[in-house]
């Protein structure tokens, strides 16, 4: 069974529902830069090792990532999820884990990397917009994706309302990415290529605002 160790920031409703998916692999710990991280409290109750490293005790990004590099391989994990981690992760930290570092990010990469995502993709009046979960690369918010998924922006949608809607599907994509990688099923190639072990294809569009 594989082992994975979830990293988070703050309210932790993807790790929760991680855990709540009955995947097929052992969550070995959830780590936060934050102590006061409320997906902390959630992990203990469900009896999961957690550990706390607050990022302002470190000079500098790099002695922050070693330390967390150090925590993190303590557990020994095939995985190691970002959940809503807040923190930039230097090439070094990247490099170590590289291929084994997932990620969720709240837009439809390579679009709206960074922070702000719905607010920006409202501002630019796209209609449709997403979530994607991927292997993290140097670039911030980069790397071989595994899964998206996309919603319609709605007419009267507020920051508020995306991301609340999206966030919904965010659970959906990252307990269905964590479960393909934990049952070899989708894999990094050398040529930093994800493979898939199998062909589900979905043939149509998705029309916003719909068709009459
Ligand atoms: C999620 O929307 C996640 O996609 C986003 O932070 C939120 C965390 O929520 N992550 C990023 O923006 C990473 N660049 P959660 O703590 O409830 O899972």
């Amino acid at each position: 069974m594989k082992k994975i160790v979830i990293l988070i920031s703050g309210r932790g409703s993807n790790m929760q529902a991680l855990l709540a998916a009955n995947l097929p692999c052992t969550i070995a710990a959830v780590i936060s830069n934050r102590a006061d991280a409320q997906g902390l409290q959630v992990a203990q109750k469900l009896g999961i090792a957690t550990a706390v490293l607050e990022h302002k005790q470190f000079a500098t990004r790099e002695l922050f990532d070693a330390e967390l590099a150090k925590t993190i391989e303590v557990y020994r994990p095939d995985f190691v999820v970002l959940a809503g981690f807040m923190r930039i992760l230097s090439a070094g930290f990247v490099q170590r884990f590289y291929g084994k570092l997932i990620n969720i990010h709240p837009s439809l990469l390579p679009a709206y990397a960074g922070m702000h995502t719905h607010q920006r993709a409202l501002d630019d009046g796209v209609k449709i917009h997403g979530c994607t979960v991927h292997f993290v690369s140097a670039a911030l918010d980069h790397g071989p994706i595994i899964i998206q998924a996309a919603i319609p922006v709605l007419q009267d949608d507020s920051a508020v309302t995306l991301s609340q809607r999206l966030l919904a599907e965010e659970h959906r994509v990252y307990a269905q990415a964590v479960r393909w990688l934990c049952l070899e099923q989708v894999t990094l190639n050398a040529q930093n290529k994800v493979d898939f072990c199998f062909t589900k294809q979905i043939g149509h569009a998705l029309f916003s605002p719909g068709l009459e």
